[in-house]
């Protein structure tokens, strides 16, 4: 499992030499795309040790292996994966995240949210992933609303940094529908990946609840939030409002016009096999539906 929302560029040599005609041809990017052993096809003497210098904390690309372009022709992501993506150097220093706008905070908060709460809520057997995206939540808990009040707190940026490497750490155990759900719409409405995850969060609960309820009670429990799955779901409704998270997608400007297409995209995309509850064509209809 690799997707997630890395916004790390791939190094334009790792692809060049091995298909010269890469650059300024997206189109192409599906020969490389992670699926099967196609990511052996690359030359791996283009690709060149990558030093990772994060800017920003939520999506945790500086400890993944993949990348995720943009086809702007289809309007769809591809992920691309290789092992020797993984950078051999990364450098998390939170003074580089200090000048983060408020809602750039937010969004990219919220996605380490996400991460470490679909991973955790998985059914994939991964007990340290499991783990570690518990202690994720809980930095994301106590840091992410400092960090957005006061974007010099170092002491909240630095836990945040960590929470966004743990994040991408953790969903080698899967990630969800929050994520199946928010990529069609970045790839088609270009909306922030984190806070699309954020807005749709809610809905995606309630129609996980079923399978996940004791597990998110055990959550709610190590994060000192009292009441079980509802009291887990309040503070979720909670700290989206005290980060100016829009309760709808339309807010981002998302229609409803594209619902059936945007549900054909998520129950493919490979994030969907993740969910604790089988996504079908009709729940991703309903659940754009309860978003939008
Ligand atoms: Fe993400």
């Amino acid at each position: 499992m690799t997707a997630s929302s890395p916004s790390v560029a791939v190094p334009a040599s790792t692809l060049a030499s091995a298909l010269p005609s890469w650059q300024g041809r997206a189109v192409r990017s599906g020969i490389f795309e992670d699926v099967g052993d196609w990511w052996t096809r690359a030359s791996v003497e283009g690709i060149a040790p990558i030093i990772a210098v994060p800017t920003t904390a939520g999506t945790g690309s500086e400890v993944g292996r993949a990348s995720v372009i943009t086809n702007s022709q289809t309007h769809t992501k591809k992920v691309i994966f290789h092992p020797k993506f993984l950078p051999a150097v990364t450098i998390c220093d939170p003074e580089l995240t200090v000048g983060m706008p408020k809602i750039i905070t937010a969004g990219t908060g919220m996605d380490a949210f996400a991460h470490c709460l679909e991973a955790y809520s998985s059914p994939f057997y991964h007990p340290m992933s499991a783990g570690i995206a518990l202690e994720g939540l809980r930095l994301v808990k106590e840091y992410l609303p400092r960090a957005y009040k006061d974007g010099t707190d170092i002491e909240a940026r630095a836990h945040m940094m960590s929470a966004a490497a743990m994040g991408a750490v953790a969903f080698q155990k899967g990630l969800g529908a929050i994520h199946s759900l928010s990529h069609p719409v970045g790839a088609i409405y270009n909306t922030h990946h984190g806070m699309t995850n954020a807005v749709v969060m809610p809905p995606v609960l309630r129609f996980n609840r079923p399978a996940i309820e004791g597990k998110i009670g055990l959550a709610a429990a190590y994060l000192g939030i009292s009441g079980g799955f509802d009291g887990f779901y309040d503070y979720v409704l909670k700290l989206r409002e005290e980060l100016g998270v829009p309760d709808k997608l339309s807010a981002l400007g998302v229609g409803t016009d594209r619902i059936d297409e945007m549900a054909a995209m998520a129950i493919v995309d490979p994030t969907a096999g993740g969910n604790p509850v089988e996504l079908t064509l009709d729940a991703a209809k309903r659940l754009f539906h309860d978003c939008i």
